[in-house]
């Protein structure tokens, strides 16, 4: 029997991406050696507090159907903190709670796009934008972030890539898996794009939580923005709360209502037990990230010293997050080949950064969701093998 066309339009370029980490996950569960730096779950557990909330929830029946767009009491909790963050005045009916933000790109997406639009992605992204975009029956046009620019946004190639189709813009600050926070300066270049073409933008930031340096700026924040931007954010990172599918967006409340006509036919509601668990991390926990952006940051400054024993290799310091893109051009291989041979020859895992976009090809993603020991010893595996690798090349 045959499928819809949807089915081939949610087959995303990145697709293949996590092949080759779902083989080292599997490898590793049948004994190998194998280090792990593909994974982009926080190895932290999440704190008790929260998940004492679930359990209390759970025994107190909580284990019926929920409001469709979440519960008042934690969309208020949204709300206030987006106001706190922020300065734009929104209220709970500006907030729809759904199953982790990549609910909120897909649902968001649905609500806005559709065939015959164009929605303008930056490239390196996150890989399922390209589903969530093209799942509207609209066509993803990519703009490239380059590596020689710092993965930075190119304001001229955003506006030369604006046509009379297109509908939205996405933006992901902190980015990944570039790292990049986008200043105060490109968010208002955005903005005046934005605002002058009448676009939406749907701005992804579940890594606000997780900055080492410069300030997390919405972009809902800037003058005429509030009207036409989605924010959405999750308790997946900040939290380290991936399982729980805890996440939201906000935007205008006719969008959030039409979010809400969606979630009825799709979600029905998240558990009011993860909902209970999530006001808790958004009230007591709420310090919670800061002691975990602490840990990363010394991770990524252990990682990044640790790389230097492999000159050939450049590392793109990441400003926020968890991840590191790495240049390996130098080596010979594609980004492809390199963490193929790396895992083959040493059990390191990493990702070919190829998938998040063309700009990133030639990185590879390292992830610091690992112990300092696990990284450093994947880190020395990894300098070896570049480093034979380049003494090699430069004998034949
Ligand atoms: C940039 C970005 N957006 C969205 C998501 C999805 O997050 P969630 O678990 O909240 O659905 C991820 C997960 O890795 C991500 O990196």
């Amino acid at each position: 029997m045959q499928l819809s066309p949807l089915t081939e339009r949610v087959t995303g370029s990145g697709a293949s991406a996590w092949d080759l980490h779902s083989k080292a996950l599997k490898e590793q569960a049948a004994g190998k050696d194998a280090i792990i730096m593909s994974v982009g779950d926080p190895d932290f557990a999440t704190p008790n507090k929260i998940s004492q909330a679930a359990r209390d929830a759970l025994t107190a029946g909580d284990t019926h159907y929920a409001e469709i767009k979440g519960r008042f009491a934690l969309r208020e909790i949204i709300a206030n903190r987006h106001i706190s963050q922020t300065g734009q005045k929104v209220t709970p009916d500006n907030v729809i709670v759904l199953a982790g933000a990549q609910c909120g790109l897909f649902t968001s997406s649905l609500c806005i796009a559709t065939a015959g639009d164009e929605v303008i992605a930056l490239e390196p992204m996150y890989i399922t934008y390209e589903a969530s975009i093209q799942v509207t029956g609209a066509t993803i046009v990519r703009v490239a972030q380059k590596a020689s620019d710092g993965f930075r946004p190119d304001i001229a190639a955003i506006e030369a890539a604006i046509t009379p189709k297109t509908k939205a813009i996405f933006i992901t600050t902190p980015n990944n898996p570039t790292g990049v926070v986008l200043t105060e300066n490109e968010l208002v270049e955005i903005s005046k794009i934005a605002i002058k073409n009448n676009l939406w933008v749907i701005s992804d930031e579940v890594y606000a939580d997780l900055i080492f340096s410069g300030e997390h700026l919405s972009i809902a924040s800037l003058p005429g923005m509030g009207e036409r931007t989605v924010t959405i954010s999750s308790l997946s990172k900040s939290h380290a709360m991936t399982g729980w599918r805890v996440g939201w967006a906000i935007g205008p409340q006719h969008l959030i209502q039409a979010m809400e006509k969606v979630a009825l036919c799709m979600l029905y509601g998240l558990p009011g037990f993860s909902q209970q668990a999530a006001m808790v991390a958004l009230t007591d926990l709420a310090d919670e990230p800061e002691k975990m952006k602490i840990i990363y940051q010394q991770r990524r400054d252990l990682t990044i010293a640790a790389l230097a024993d492999a000159p050939s290799l450049i590392a793109h310091i990441p400003e926020a997050g968890m991840f590191l893109l790495v240049d390996v051009r130098a080596t010979g291989m594609t980004s492809r080949e390199f963490s193929e041979q790396l895992y083959s020859e040493t059990g390191v895992c990493v990702l070919d950064a190829t998938p998040f976009g063309e700009s990133a090809s030639g990185h590879i993603r390292l992830s610091f969701t690992l112990g300092e020991d696990q990284l450093s010893e994947g880190c020395r595996r990894l300098c070896h093998f570049v480093n034979t690798r380049v003494n090699d090349r430069a004998i034949a």
